[in-house]
């Protein structure tokens, strides 16, 4: 028999102080089922401890992930505009996946440019003998929908947020003033968390207030700071996300631009006694370099209106410790020779826009703030057949940096 959860007490500061902060400067969130928490660790039973985030968008699929209290088996129903006539699962060697908290279901074979509507649905694999699994009593997210990209759509637009450093509020209030106008994405450009302590952070501090304003019906892309490379819990980190080729770096298209993810490591040398021996940054920068100069050899890269990197680590105005000026020393180059067109940072937590400068980066720089009052920004960027617009807003709505970069001709 199946029912819908009963309600728990929620305990859960990430909730409600997200609930309060989006009460106070009167946005709404998507609406919650009275018959639905997502709760610390309730008393009994089983329950969602998030709602369902929105990963890796692309024209014929959506990924979709949630987290559970205990294990369990979890499906999607799905269908197109309010149906739900559709059942997608997960599975891997012919076992759908099962025994999971963190659960993560991808839909398959979806029309480009089409509103699906989907909830999520769990049961409890719950103890018992070999060969005679027990399910418990299924439970239910609420019904959201989502609208897959178009193919090869003239415009992209999306928001960059970045080092809220552990300020839940911080998600919802920004996202309160980026979110005026339409958006595709929402990409965290690192140090959401100051260091990786546990899943309940992650929740708390990410997936819940992400979650209350936008991730349920709108994606979002996880790109690492230095910060997330911290801490007993850096090395799950990635498990709560589904991002491109599976890892923190990656490039894709998406309507005229060409998008670079770089994961910039570290800001100190490997050898820092900080990190006890337990790094291996320069490698991987090595690594992404590499593949980076690869990349920008195809077709795609060549011929798309716009190059856009996005990097924690802004290769100038960000001192010039080991991180950076590794950073520099590998990527500046390739970025120049293969004409990027705009690098997007933080890390700083002093916002900028920078202009080119001949002989150290032929385009401009653009650095977000935070995550102190007054220096929080988010950045809106939109691109169409005739330029690239980037515009930055401080936490009071303030617009503090505005650049149109016209399309190649
Ligand atoms: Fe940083």
């Amino acid at each position: 028999m199946e029912k819908e959860l009963e309600i728990k007490r929620r305990k859960f500061l990430g909730q409600i102080s997200a609930a309060g902060v989006l009460g106070a400067i009167g946005l709404s969130p998507i609406p919650v089922s009275a018959k639905q928490s997502y709760s610390e660790q309730p008393e009994s039973g089983y329950a969602f401890l998030t709602p369902p985030y929105l990963q890796n968008p692309m024209p014929n699929s959506m990924s979709i992930m949630w987290l559970t209290n205990k294990k369990g088996v979890s499906w999607v129903e799905f269908g197109e505009g309010s149906h739900l006539n559709k059942k997608a699962t997960s599975e891997h060697d012919g076992l759908i996946d099962a025994f999971n908290t963190i659960n993560s279901v991808t839909l398959a074979d979806l029309k480009p440019g089409t509103q699906y509507s989907y909830r999520v649905v769990s049961r409890e694999t719950l103890p018992s003998k070999p060969n005679n699994l027990q399910l418990g009593e299924a439970i239910y997210s609420k019904t959201f929908s989502f609208t897959t990209p178009q193919r090869d759509p003239e415009t992209v637009s999306f928001l960059m947020i970045n080092d809220i450093h552990d300020r839940p509020e911080s998600i919802p209030h920004l996202m309160k003033l980026g979110a005026q106008k339409p958006y595709d994405f929402v990409f965290f450009n690192g140090d959401v968390f100051n260091q990786q302590n546990d899943q309940q952070q992650i929740v708390d501090h990410m997936l819940l207030p992400a979650t209350q304003v936008f991730a349920s019906e709108k994606p979002f892309i996880m790109s690492r700071g230095n910060h997330e490379t911290r801490g007993p819990f850096a090395r799950d980190l990635g498990d709560y996300f589904m991002n491109r080729d599976e890892r923190f770096y990656s490039a894709f298209e998406w309507g005229p631009v060409f998008f670079i993810v770089l994961d910039t490591g570290e800001d100190k040398e490997d050898n820092d006694k900080e990190y006890t021996g337990l790094v291996a940054f320069d490698d991987y920068r090595k690594k992404q370099a590499k593949w980076l100069e690869s990349v920008m050899q195809i077709k795609a890269y060549k011929k798309a209106k716009y190059r856009v990197v996005l990097m924690h680590i802004p290769i100038y105005y960000s001192g010039d410790w080991h991180g950076t000026m590794h950073c520099r020393e590998l990527f500046g180059p390739l970025f120049n020779k293969y004409k990027v067109d705009v690098t997007l940072s933080g890390h700083t937590h002093k916002y900028g826009f920078h202009e080119p400068v001949a002989g150290d980066h032929s385009y401009p720089i653009i650095i977000g703030g935070g995550p102190q009052d007054g220096r929080r920004t988010i950045t809106r960027i939109e691109a169409d057949a005739k330029a690239l617009t980037i515009k930055m807003l401080r936490d009071d709505g303030v617009e503090v940096g505005n650049l149109a970069i016209p399309a190649k001709a």
